[in-house]
């Protein structure tokens, strides 16, 4: 109705679409998500305080979602990790009830989702409960179905997502889980310095999100020269993995490109012989520890003649394309935990500039629903 219509304008403000305006008010949903959990240096996340022992002693965590959920997980998954020094495992919802995964009561299960109603999820959380398993949910619906039937969990606080495509909830999911890694590990003397410099860098995030969104120009450009194209490869490995999974996705979902995401190690068995001198190829190389693995990975690209696109830290530029021949995207660097947090927003911008020159609907794309209430 008119009605529906103004109402619909009003709640998107100044942009044209809810994607656009969700993209850029990241660096706000960011502070939000973040807001009262980091006092004097210390991760305090009130809804995990009394299942911290549980947690602390679980033989593995498991990740559980869909779609960018999935992803924002799979991004948290290393430092997780890391801090914990606890196996973190990922399923696809689905996928872990077609095969009846094993799990657990000496597991954690930690539940992603956005809308906290997505069916495949509920049907895992079913399902782990039943196992036994210690259940964690972390979702942006207070009231939701997932908050109410796990036995704790975290809110992201990203506020109101309208897109269908998810953008401001994956950059709050990945920042709430790196505090919850935080939030395990600090009983850890041996990585204090590190966790104090992961603090130092969320408080720093959302002035970095500020800045990177600068590159919307030049994210509609990049969309210019590749309107017409096919389909669009992205490579990525470690921390990065995911923003290669995840920036593949908002591609084709919004975009309706045929785009795939990709591990830079495994390139060598297979997506190798798809590289030419046509098909665009996004690589993900910047600066942390596999920095000099993708840097070898651009030099073999470049030896097929592949047309590359490169992600990479600021001042960096000479070193991923050191003969200018291929496009550059240069993004500020942060932590390398939360690097994946500044690396998707290019290609959120370069998904939604794709949408909006090739004339496709944006916020509501073909064939797909916000939350998929139905298995
Ligand atoms: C749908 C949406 C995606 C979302 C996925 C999981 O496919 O279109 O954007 O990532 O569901 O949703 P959830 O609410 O569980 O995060």
């Amino acid at each position: 109705s008119v009605l529906e219509m103004e109402v619909e304008q009003i709640k998107k403000g100044d942009f044209d679409h809810f994607m656009k305006k969700e993209i850029h008010e990241q660096p706000d949903s960011l502070t939000t998500s973040m807001r009262g959990r980091l006092k004097d240096g210390v991760v305090g996340l009130g809804g995990l305080k009394d299942h911290m022992r549980t947690i602390r002693r679980s033989r593995r965590i498991i990740f559980i979602g869909c779609g960018t959920s999935y992803h924002a997980a799979l991004a948290a998954r290393p430092i997780m990790e890391e801090l914990t020094d606890i196996p973190v495992t990922m399923e696809i919802a689905s996928d872990m009830l077609d095969r009846k995964a094993l799990i657990f009561k000496e597991d954690t299960a930690v539940f992603v989702s956005q809308s906290g109603e997505t069916a495949d999820t509920l049907l895992a959380l079913e399902y782990a409960l039943q196992h036994g398993a210690l259940c964690v949910g972390v979702t942006n619906t207070v009231g939701s179905t997932l908050a109410r039937k796990t036995h704790c969990g975290v809110h992201i606080n990203a506020g109101c997502e309208i897109g269908v495509a998810s953008t401001k909830a994956y950059t709050c999911q990945i920042v709430v889980m790196v505090m919850m890694a935080l939030a395990i590990g600090s009983d850890k003397m041996s990585t204090l310095a590190q966790r104090e410099a992961i603090i130092a860098g969320l408080t720093k995030l959302p002035e970095k999100v500020h800045d990177v969104l600068k590159l919307d120009g030049e994210m509609k450009a990049l969309a210019q020269s590749l309107i017409e194209e096919q389909s669009l490869l992205m490579f990525g490995r470690g921390n990065n993995y995911a923003t290669a999974l995840e920036g593949a996705l908002k591609v084709k979902e919004v975009a309706l490109m045929h785009s795939e995401g990709m591990l830079a190690g495994e390139m060598k068995h297979g997506p190798l012989a798809l590289v030419d001198e046509y098909l665009p190829i996004i690589v993900i190389a910047t600066h942390d520890d596999s920095f000099s693995k993708q840097q070898s990975v651009i030099q073999q690209l470049h030896a097929r003649k592949g047309r590359l696109i490169v992600m990479c830290s600021e001042g960096d530029a000479s070193l991923v394309c050191p003969d200018g021949r291929s496009r550059v995207i240069e993004v500020p660097r942060v932590v390398d935990c939360l690097q994946p947090i500044i690396n998707i927003i290019p290609m959120q911008l370069l998904a939604y500039h794709l949408t909006v020159l090739r004339g496709y609907n944006v916020d509501q794309p073909r064939n797909l629903a916000k939350s998929v209430t139905t298995q």
